[in-house]
């Protein structure tokens, strides 16, 4: 039984009970998704399932045989950003760092769901054909993210330019 991990076959846990989180930061040691509550309620340890955002600590490794992992080590390297990791940079979207990984793997998620015209609390118009990524929009599909340093005017920012440039979402490097 296997899945793929940033592109890379993996076999899955022999033990059931892992998570996605400690698989991906215990067992192939990967340390750039963060467990921050292991309970749900932060988002840092959010990474994407066939291009789909997830909570990897609330999620059972073994679940996902045959489906393909991405974690923030497969969306862009130091040499080859992503263009939504230049922008945190840009624009002093993060402190400390921790809540970073989950905040980029959630947001490229969440742009494909807007893209797909999955409403959100906040969208006036059900039933129009595209959803504008307002920053109320935006504010809301990212709440589940949350920052401890504080900087989510700069995260809303960064993620902003990139979701109008339209140039979000390439798919994640595999
Ligand atoms: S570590 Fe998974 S939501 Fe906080
Ligand atoms: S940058 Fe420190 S928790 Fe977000």
């Amino acid at each position: 039984m296997t899945m793929t991990v940033n592109g890379s076959p993996v076999s899955l846990p022999h033990d059931a009970r892992v998570s996605l989180l400690d698989l991906v930061r215990e067992h192939l040691h990967l340390p750039g998704t963060k467990k921050g509550c292991n309970q749900g309620a932060c988002g840092a340890c959010t990474v994407l399932v066939d291009g789909e955002r997830i909570l990897s600590c609330l999620a059972l490794a073994v679940q996902f045989e045959g489906r393909s992992v991405t974690t923030i080590e497969g969306v862009g390297t130091p040499g080859a950003l992503h263009p939504l990791q230049a922008a945190f940079i840009e624009h002093d979207g993060f402190q400390c760092g921790y809540c970073t990984p989950g905040q980029i793997c959630s947001a490229i998620g969440m742009a494909q769901e807007i893209r797909r015209g999955v409403p959100s609390h906040v969208t006036a118009d059900l039933a129009a054909p595209d959803i504008a990524p307002t920053r109320d929009e935006l504010r809301e599909r990212m709440s589940g993210n949350l920052c401890r340093c504080g900087t989510h005017n700069g995260i809303i920012d960064a993620i902003a330019e990139i979701v109008s440039a339209d140039v979000l979402l390439p798919e994640p490097a595999q």
